[in-house]
């Protein structure tokens, strides 16, 4: 049995840091281990210009503990109504690396997302041209679709389309959940990729129900029945470089959680990476997890792999009830259970 691992140090390709006075007590769990981190633009109002993703990452490195390095990479959040010329300004500012679709309604802070794929062809073509990538949050908003079957349904209906209509547009489908995405992604034509959170390979829906209801096992796109559960962990200790790690991890208040009608989100920050190295133990694939960690997002984006890294040792320690989010707390992923990995160091030379 192992008893250490030293990996090139991973990146976050999916992740919620939120805004203000909270914002510092999201971002250094992710600085702690992840060398750079896409950084979603659902805030309240959303990042929806170069300008605003400009201001956001300098808040973002103010919130940083000092001694920490990392990087976050900005997304912006596409609108029915975003100007080609915005595209054109977000590559050329060299600190935006993808453009975030959510469908109206799909999500936390989705209300200004598109209500049309027809309403945004310019700017799909236009980042098509240029190489910047599309992040997509795939799930139809229709209320006559069955909540557990809205991402298979848009991969039918919308993905599948759009794929095809924008041959070269390079395309992420977020945190997938189901079976049916997996076997999407792996037969897609190249630049179609697809991330995986930590929460979507440890549980599946019972979760949600286990003993009564459980608010902090609550997000979106929810979990699965267990064959997807199955097939996202094949895919993500595959080893194919079309899967890789992105947490998802989405901080709110145990208040806004614990509510009647209670936010979307669970928070892994604190324990992402080593949670994804007990799961790819598991499957007897942790020689796979650097590759999924920190190598295949990296070459995806086009950028350069990470030269710092990162060592693992089998120290099991107990995940506490809650962390201190801003005034409030956040009660996080696994929370009372024991995770087998500690970070050990992290070397920046
Ligand atoms: O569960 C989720 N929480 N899913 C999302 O798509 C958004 C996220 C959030 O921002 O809280
Ligand atoms: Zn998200």
């Amino acid at each position: 049995m192992m008893s250490r691992i030293t990996l090139t140090r991973p990146d976050d390709w999916h992740l919620h840091l939120r805004d203000g006075a909270a914002m510092a007590d999201a971002v250094v769990h992710s600085a702690r281990v992840f060398g750079r981190a896409i950084v979603m633009p659902n805030l309240k109002p959303p990042v929806v210009t170069t300008d605003d993703a400009r201001a956001y990452r300098s808040r973002i490195l103010a919130a940083l503990p000092s001694g920490t390095t990392f990087e976050p990479l900005m997304t912006l959040y596409l609108t029915d109504r975003t100007p080609v010329a915005e595209i054109r300004r977000a590559v050329d500012s060299g600190v935006v690396q993808g453009v975030k679709l959510y469908p109206a309604g799909a999500t936390t802070n989705s209300d200004a997302g598109v209500t049309s794929i027809a309403r945004v062809g310019e700017p799909l073509a236009v980042m098509a041209e240029l190489g910047l990538p599309l992040l997509v949050h795939g799930e139809v908003t229709d209320p006559d679709i069955d909540l557990f079957d809205r991402e298979a349904v848009f991969l039918e209906r919308v993905l599948a389309p759009l794929v095809e209509a924008h041959p070269r547009l390079k395309i992420v489908m977020e945190h997938v959940t189901t079976a049916e995405a997996v076997a999407f992604v792996e037969s897609a034509r190249d630049g179609v990729v697809a991330t995986i959170t930590p929460h979507h390979l440890l549980m599946n829906r019972n979760a949600i129900f286990e003993g009564g209801i459980r608010p902090h096992r609550y997000c979106l796109p929810v979990l699965k029945r267990e064959r997807h559960r199955l097939a996202l962990v094949a895919a993500a200790t595959s080893g194919k470089s079309r899967f890789f790690l992105g947490t998802d991890s989405a901080p709110h208040t145990v208040e806004t959680k614990e509510a009647s009608c209670g936010c979307a989100g669970i928070f892994s920050a604190h324990a992402a990476l080593e949670l994804y190295a007990q799961i790819f133990e598991a499957e007897g694939a942790l020689d796979r997890l650097q590759a999924f960690a920190s190598f295949f997002g990296a070459d995806f984006y086009g950028l350069q792999r990470n030269t710092d890294s990162i060592t693992l040792v089998r120290n099991p320690w107990r995940v506490p009830s809650a962390y201190r989010f801003g005034e409030g707390s956040v009660s996080p992923l696994a929370a009372g259970d024991t995770v087998m990995w500690q970070v050990e160091e992290i070397d920046t030379h």
